[in-house]
């Protein structure tokens, strides 16, 4: 046995949830199709598996289905919703159609003992989201709590080490649904939590090492916080080794080159090649409107820019053999499975030149992006780098709506550092996903003193999210509203009014391009 979980997904959203409040347990996990065979994960002797919840009814035809054989190989089990049911089903109990499900915040009650539930109170919030609900518990298992549409809202066989919870314990409303993992994982399948930050880093360490032996490595830093991480990691591990390349595209944030430059060459003492591009950045982009060929520019011109270097550094002597790229974890599932409709042709700085032939060096593969974070945090990066709002690697060229000119980009990039540094001050920088100014290049006209205005309108955006799939716009107060509008119209030249973006993911996306 090791000390993986794996989280079996059903399709439902939460299986990525699990996954990471399994972490935060500091217990190892990774997701698993439910096609997942009982051979498979007797293979990768997993120290538990949770079954997640999905969207389907197990009589749904076909409903998503599990392996039996896998509840016969001994492992800890604990089924989620979906999970709990599918169960009790395919142990031989019964789930009912009720005609009446529970969504939402919802009561349990307690019964008898629990192994998962021994000093919970008689009753406990929880929160619910289910249709059907389980009648009969298989023999060998006892119910364990009740709520009002769900005779059998937990129940336990605890000699097989099978649990099963209706409620949703990875969703913050059920009161104390993290120690109840916390339990499964540590109490009922003996899981030491071993899965910190430092071990993180010593373990990428030596894998890095182990992959790049005395070979040299190429890093493209961003500015954003995964390309930074990952380019930390690398130097722990073989900064002698390595070169950094940050192509300035004039289309950065506010301070953004010097923060790199000053913390991977001073800080970090990293071989940093500093790309001042902006100039063939702007004249690219001239008299270009069409947001997807704004996209497609700014990423060529990105990779003929790195290209560039290395090819230069490949003519002293021999060139870096390896590249680093800040992949993460949901990435990596996402690809797997993902059949989404090209919304925008995202472009990572730092990706793949598909001409160059590069070993490429993930040492963020495994990690979620709070994960990231924290290791970030530990490396010693400067917390402006590490809680920076996520960019998009076309930066202000998608903020700049029409066509990108040096002062419009100058005009949002002294807007963007207003609206941040307001939010900052606020005390809401760390709640939001993302917060930052659009400039559509459009002018309305105003009047300040006696004079007409005839200027550019700046759009506030700022959005609460977990992973950027969904997203919702920010309820800022409107004292900070306010300061950001009067500061921007007196600060910023060239902007003479300020609106409100309102509008959610979906139906809107996050950037405006
Ligand atoms: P949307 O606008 O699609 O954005 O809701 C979702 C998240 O992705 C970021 N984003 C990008 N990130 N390259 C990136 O690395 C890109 O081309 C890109 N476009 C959007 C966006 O900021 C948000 O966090």
């Amino acid at each position: 046995m090791n000390d993986t979980v794996l989280v079996v997904d059903f399709g439902a959203q939460y299986a990525q949830l699990i996954a990471r409040r399994v972490r935060e347990a500091h217990v190892y996990s990774e997701i698993v199709p439910s096609t997942i065979s009982a051979h498979e994960v007797r293979e990768r002797s997993p120290g538990a598996l949770i079954l997640s919840g999905g969207p389907e009814s197990v009589y749904a035809v076909p409903a998503p289905t599990l392996d039996p054989a896998i509840y016969e190989l001994g492992v800890p089990i604990l089924g989620i919703c979906y999970g709990a049911q599918l169960m009790a089903q395919q142990l031989g109990g019964r789930v009912a159609n009720t005609g009446v499900g529970e969504y939402g915040r919802t009561e349990l009650t307690r019964c008898g003992a629990s192994a998962l539930m021994a000093d919970w109170p008689p009753t406990v919030t929880t929160w619910m989201s289910h249709g059907d609900a389980i009648a009969e518990v298989p023999a060998g298992f006892v119910v364990t709590a009740t709520s009002p549409e769900a005779p059998v809202a937990a129940m336990e066989d605890v000699e097989r080490r099978l649990h099963a919870v209706q409620f949703h314990p990875e969703v913050a409303h059920t009161l104390r649904g993290q120690e109840l993992l916390t339990t499964f994982l540590h109490h009922v399948a003996g899981i030491a939590p071993t899965w910190t930050n430092t071990s993180i880093i010593e373990d990428q360490v030596d894998r890095i090492r182990a992959q790049v032996g005395d070979g040299r490595v190429l890093c493209a830093l961003s500015g954003g916080v995964d390309s930074a991480v990952a380019a930390a990691l690398v130097t722990k591990a073989v900064g002698s080794q390595l070169t950094c390349v940050f192509v300035d595209t004039g289309l950065m944030r506010k301070d953004e080159g010097e923060q790199i430059e000053a913390t991977f060459t001073r800080q970090f003492g990293v071989e940093l090649v500093h790309v001042k591009a902006e100039d063939r950045f702007f004249e690219g982009l001239a008299g270009v409107v069409d947001p997807e060929a704004k996209r497609k520019i700014i990423g060529e011109l990105f990779i003929r820019e790195f290209e560039t270097v290395a090819r230069e550094l490949a003519e002293d002597g021999e060139g870096p053999r390896f590249l680093v790229q800040g992949t993460l974890y949901p990435d990596v599932i996402e690809s797997g499975t993902s059949q989404a409709a090209n919304i925008k042709s995202h472009h990572n700085v730092g990706g793949l030149p598909e001409d160059i032939a590069f070993e490429l060096v993930e040492p963020l593969r495994a990690l979620f992006k709070d994960e990231v974070r924290h290791v970030g945090e530990e490396l010693g990066l400067p917390a402006e780098i590490v809680w920076r709002h996520p960019f998009p690697g076309p930066g202000l060229g998608v903020r700049v709506i029409g066509e990108v000119t040096r002062e419009r980009v100058a005009i949002l990039r002294n807007a963007d550092h207003v609206v941040v540094d307001e939010i900052k001050k606020a005390g809401l920088y760390r709640e939001l996903w993302q917060s930052f100014a659009v400039l559509p290049a459009v002018r309305t006209v105003g009047v300040m003193g006696d004079g007409r205005t005839y200027a550019y309108p700046i759009v506030i955006r700022a959005v609460t999210s977990d992973d950027a799939m969904t997203a919702d716009w920010a309820r800022l107060p409107y004292d900070v509203i306010e300061r950001i509008a009067n500061r921007l119209i007196r600060e910023v030249e060239g902007v003479n009014r300020v609106a409100l973006d309102v509008t959610s993911k979906p139906p809107g996306t996050i950037e405006w391009e």
